[in-house]
């Protein structure tokens, strides 16, 4: 059965109350990216870069799955084939509106990573400078957030499924960071049919066969009973 690879980024996260990143006052209009979301600027001043993720980690637990993520977690567990959801976003929303097995590309606010040993595992909600690693015990810990200037995560496996992917959706996201921007190319070339999902017109949105703009808790729930309904 056709297999299905969704996208997804900071706008299906919205309407559950979580800024995104370009809109209009969104969070690079009141953070400058090279203070807190780059490795040169975690080495300058690592207690400005914790109180930024300290701060969204406690919004995001607080934060509700919404509609959007709820239709998606439907679709994988009622289409007959397989459905991959890879996010940009940091946030649990996607599992706690029930999906599985989602492939975090950006990392997680829930994480710790230590940066000397790799070691990873649940951040506190309030990281502290010199935070110990359990298992080196270096003071190294950092948010497991993939930082601008670093490799995503999982590129492999997302390159595996985009080249066996028969539908593609890319919802809430703008289409300006690489490589996630470049998916749709790779969908392509697997001859997949692509679609977008999103308030506006993303930057790529003329590399897709189909578009549907709006909110992702209106879009998202009808796109999928719309598939679901093909696929009986
Ligand atoms: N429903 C659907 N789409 C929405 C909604 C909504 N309610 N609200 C906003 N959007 C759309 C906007 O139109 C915009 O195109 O979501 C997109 C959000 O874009 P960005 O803020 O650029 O977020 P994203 O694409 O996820 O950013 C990619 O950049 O900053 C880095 O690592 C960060 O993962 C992030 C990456």
């Amino acid at each position: 059965m056709q297999k299905i690879v969704i996208l997804t980024g900071a706008g299906i996260s919205a309407e559950s109350g979580l800024g995104t990143f370009r809109d209009e006052g969104g969070l690079w209009a009141q953070h400058r990216i090279e203070d807190v979301a780059t490795p040169e600027g975690f080495a300058r001043d690592p207690a400005l870069v914790h109180g930024f993720y300290n701060a969204r980690r406690v919004q995001a637990a607080k934060a509700r799955p919404n509609a959007a993520h709820a239709a998606l977690a439907r679709l994988q567990r009622d289409w007959p084939g397989e459905v991959i959801i890879v996010t940009q976003n940091v946030d649990g929303l996607h599992e706690a509106g029930g999906a599985e097995d989602v492939i975090h590309m950006h990392g997680v606010l829930a994480g710790a990573l230590c940066a000397a040993c790799g070691h990873r595992w649940p951040a506190p909600e309030e990281m502290a400078v010199g935070e110990p690693c359990p298992a080196c015990n270096g003071p190294t810990a950092r948010p497991d957030v993939v930082w601008f200037g670093e490799m995503p995560y999982r590129m492999d496996e997302i390159y595996d499924h985009l080249a066996g992917a028969a539908i593609f959706a890319a919802i809430g996201t703008s289409g300006q960071v690489y490589p996630a921007a470049a998916f749709v190319h790779e969908a392509i070339a697997a001859g997949a049919r692509t679609v977008e999902l999103n308030l506006d017109p993303s930057d790529t949105v003329s590399s897709f066969d189909e578009t549907r703009f709006g909110p992702a808790t209106q879009t998202v729930p009808a796109w999928v009973t719309e598939l679901l309904g093909q696929s009986e």
